[in-house]
């Protein structure tokens, strides 16, 4: 006589997965976005300006440089709950400060690195380049790094 653990317990899966898939469709990610003042927060003023929708999951804070960025912000978004984190700057030989977001690049990779060792998917945090003139672009990366979260899941507390 076989026992019947084995398929009570396929069952108890199949239940866990399908609540997996109902919180995943529901789930709407925390994203922190670090915008440089002179390119990219002008890019998202030019795409709110000419009216482009786009996702409203990513809450802006405005720095006066990439550069500017401490690591230390990052990690306490993450820590503070957010699912995601963007930084965006000036295009490369673009920035007001000369070599601030050369700066922000290096520090992101090394940032990266570290937040595999907290067991944070480096897809959570984006760094990328977006100009004043490039709302379009500004709204492709936002709605991209939301499906990317999105589909991450939310963030699990280490
Ligand atoms: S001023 Fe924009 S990245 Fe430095």
């Amino acid at each position: 006589m076989q026992s019947s653990v084995p398929a009570n317990e396929e069952k108890l899966d199949n239940v866990k997965d399908i609540k997996k898939e109902i919180n995943l469709k529901d789930f709407e990610p925390k994203i922190i976005g670090f915008l440089c003042n002179w390119c990219s927060y002008a890019g998202a003023d030019k795409a709110g300006s000419a009216q482009k929708p786009y996702s409203p999951n990513v809450n802006v804070i405005k720095v006066m440089c990439s550069g500017r960025i401490d690591p230390q912000f990052i990690l306490k978004a993450f820590e503070k709950g957010a699912d995601g984190v963007m930084i965006l700057a000036c295009h490369p030989g673009d920035c007001h400060y000369k070599e601030g977001n050369y700066r922000a690049v290096q520090r992101h990779r090394l940032l990266l690195r570290l937040l595999g060792q907290f067991g944070i998917e480096k897809e959570r945090c984006r760094f990328d380049y977006v100009s004043a003139g490039e709302g379009d672009r500004f709204v492709a990366i936002i709605n991209e790094t939301v499906e990317t979260v999105k589909k991450l899941g939310p963030l699990k507390k280490v």
